[in-house]
């Protein structure tokens, strides 16, 4: 069921935010930059996983992307037209360390030091993650996320680029989606590092956090003044129908607290929730989480980061011996689908959070939708993304009016881009990119934000 007519009636009323609400577009450095090995970058897991047989729809990696690399001055230039106040990307890892540690590489700090200077100039707020997957490859030969140290050089290159940028930098976020990173890079292999470890990957989610609080603690020595966030995908866990049995009611628990609550309760209230569903009843993850880790893990954030696409719909596995307590369904309702498959769901943000803000209360800083966007079919005339940004500022506009502190939203994404292991395939930009030439065209919901934005300002 469509929730607006916006595309087709330019006359109807554009959601309004407060005045100082911070409008934003993301990327991520594999997915856009290109230029893998220039100027000194060192390999990253998503360098290695490409070039496995079959890992990525039709062979696409990203080698070239989008070009960003050498395609900065117009990529600002279309953020500066676009109007907007914040930029979140992310930087790669290996551009910075090319091993992960030890030797900095100047050259790729110069990169992003341009960038900044150019958003700046461009009046534009950069918003930077430190992680978003793309680990240097000399870190996964030594266990990567499974391995602890990995998060104390997380903490360590964070200093490196919080000295370097934090003079004009404010905004920091450290980890993008540490749940999708574990399950589909360290669970199922269906991302770099291509692990299939199943609840094996558990560790990950523990050392990722512990690397969380490193680094905000290493930004905060760093930058005076600093606010520091991270990008959790959350989502709100449904039952597929009324009807659900007993059983469908506990598997949808044990899915919200490894989606969920497994992340964002140790960085808001300390502590990890019961995982007993996982077989797992030693509070220290057999030696996994040690003393102190979760005050590290837990230290106030200037706000959380919320990356949300759909709902999860969850019932009863059919066959518990398969080795998780939950299955993942289809809801029962015809949603629309973003061309990725995805049903189209505003309403689950509001859900999302309006439910984090009962579940958490006071201890749920402010929140940042620093993820929302969808996938839709090549060209220009792009009504569908139009009608899901306005139905998800709808949704969004009801929690704030509910209660929930929102600071800003971030639309995924600016331009089409390398989306994982679709390669090309899916489009999630405002901006078309020309996959073949690198020339970049703006969308109707790119006019359409624009719009928008500059409507919240008159
Ligand atoms: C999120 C990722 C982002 C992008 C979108 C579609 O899970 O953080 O890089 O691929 O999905």
């Amino acid at each position: 069921m469509p929730v607006t007519t916006r595309s087709t009636d330019p006359t109807a009323p554009l959601p309004r935010f407060p005045a100082d609400f911070v409008w934003g577009a993301s990327t991520a450095s594999y997915q856009i930059e290109g230029a893998p090995d220039e100027d000194g970058k060192g390999p990253s897991i998503w360098d290695t996983f490409v070039r496995r047989p079959g890992a990525i729809r039709d062979g696409h990696t990203g080698d070239v992307a989008c070009d960003h690399y050498h395609r900065v001055d117009e990529d600002v230039a279309l953020m500066r037209r676009l109007g907007l106040d914040a930029y979140r990307f992310s930087l790669a890892w290996p551009r910075v360390l090319p091993t992960g540690a030890g030797k900095v590489e100047p050259r790729g700090l110069d990169f992003y030091d341009r960038l900044v200077d150019a958003l700046l100039a461009a009046g534009i707020e950069p918003t930077p993650t430190l992680f978003h997957w793309d680990l240097p490859q000399a870190l996964e030969d030594e266990g990567g996320w499974l391995n602890r140290d990995t998060a104390h050089r997380f903490a360590e290159y964070a200093a490196v680029a919080a000295e370097r940028l934090g003079d004009r930098v404010k905004r920091w976020i450290t980890l993008n989606e540490p749940f999708v990173h574990m399950s589909f890079g360290y669970g199922f292999g269906v991302h770099a590092p291509g692990r299939a470890l199943l609840l094996g990957a558990l560790p990950v989610a523990h050392h990722q956090l512990l690397g969380h609080g490193l680094a905000a603690r290493a930004v905060r020595e760093a930058v005076p003044g600093a606010q520091v966030l991270i990008a959790n995908n959350c989502t709100p866990v449904r039952l597929r129908s009324d009807a659900a049995a007993e059983g469908d009611r506990a598997a949808a628990e044990a899915y919200d607290i490894l989606h969920n609550r497994l992340f964002n309760d140790p960085l808001l209230i300390g502590r990890y929730p019961d995982l007993s569903a996982y077989g797992m009843t030693d509070p220290t993850w057999g030696g996994v989480v040690r003393d102190g880790d979760l005050q590290t893990i837990s230290a106030p954030l200037d706000g959380l980061g919320v990356n949300y696409y759909n709902p999860s719909w969850i019932t009863a596995p059919a066959d518990p011996a398969a080795g998780l307590p939950f299955d993942l369904a289809e809801p029962e309702e015809a949603y629309e689908r973003t061309s990725f498959g995805w049903p189209v769901v505003p309403d689950g943000l509001t859900e999302l959070l309006t439910g984090l803000r009962a579940r958490y209360g006071d201890a749920l800083p402010p929140v940042w939708i620093t993820e929302s966007g969808c996938a839709q079919p090549a060209g220009l005339d792009d009504r569908a993304r139009i009608d899901y940004l306005a139905g998800h500022l709808d949704a969004l506009a009801r929690a704030a009016a509910q209660g929930v502190d929102v600071r800003g939203y971030f639309t995924w994404s600016l331009l089409d881009n390398f989306e994982w292991a679709e390669g090309f395939h899916q489009r999630f930009g405002l901006v078309e990119v020309d996959f073949a030439t690198g020339g970049r065209t703006p969308r109707a919901s790119y006019a359409w934000y624009r719009r928008l934005i500059a409507s919240q300002r008159s």
